[in-house]
């Protein structure tokens, strides 16, 4: 049995159609229904529905053997798993970005908003630039319109939200799409499954 952690949600779903494709079909996954663990004996597959930013925490303590989760998060949570394959969906950028204008006091730390601290520290620790990072959980481009942040360091999909907002990419971290991922000790102990699990969904993967 594969236990599966995947991210609640539109991008959750289009992944287990993919699995579906791939053979790991769980008929009353999609039903609609508020329950969070799914079972198919014939598939061999368990599913959990898991919060998108807590599929790593399942995966890395062993609860789940694989899952998906966006690079972002793994980047940001620093789980101790292994990538085993970019699922080709759920792409877009991490960036860096700020209102149309803004131009840079290099006299002082740079306020930069985000969701992902980690993730902000990495990239201007490795430009020597000092930071001071203002946490925030939803809608970050608000807090250099308003003043809170000279920048943000968040997710741009359609670019849409920036433009609305008259602002614009400053600086493009890394590419982002959703990752399969898997436990370091499961991976040892379901070996041959994981692996069969891979070689399908890599024939499922839109190129
Ligand atoms: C994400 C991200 C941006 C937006 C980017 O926010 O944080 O705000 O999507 O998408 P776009 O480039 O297509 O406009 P999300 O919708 O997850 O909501 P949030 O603001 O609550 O984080």
């Amino acid at each position: 049995m594969l236990n599966v952690a995947l991210p609640k949600g539109r991008l959750g779903e289009k992944i287990y159609k993919m699995l579906e494709r791939a053979g790991y079909s769980c008929k009353e996954l999609l039903d609609g229904s508020r329950k969070l663990v799914f079972t198919d004996e014939n598939s061999g597959v368990s599913y959990f529905w898991v919060k998108p930013s807590d599929v790593t925490v399942y995966v890395e303590h062993g609860v789940a053997d694989i899952g998906v989760a966006g690079k972002d998060t793994i980047d940001e949570s620093g789980a101790d798993v292994y990538e085993l394959l970019d699922l080709n969906v759920g792409r877009c950028r991490m960036c860096v970005a700020s209102v149309n204008g803004f131009r840079e006091d290099l006299s002082r730390p740079l306020r930069v908003a985000t969701k992902f601290p980690h993730i902000a520290e990495r990239y201007f620790s490795a430009r020597n630039r000092d930071i001071e990072v203002i946490k925030l959980y939803g809608s970050i481009e608000l807090a250099p319109i308003l003043g809170l942040s000279d920048v943000i360091v968040d997710i741009v999909e359609t670019g849409t939200t920036l433009k609305e907002n008259d602002m614009s990419v400053l600086e493009e971290i890394f590419p982002i799409s959703a990752r399969l991922i898997a436990n370091k000790a499961r991976y040892k102990f379901k070996g041959e499954e994981i692996a069969a699990c891979v070689s399908r969904l890599k024939k499922e993967i839109a190129q």
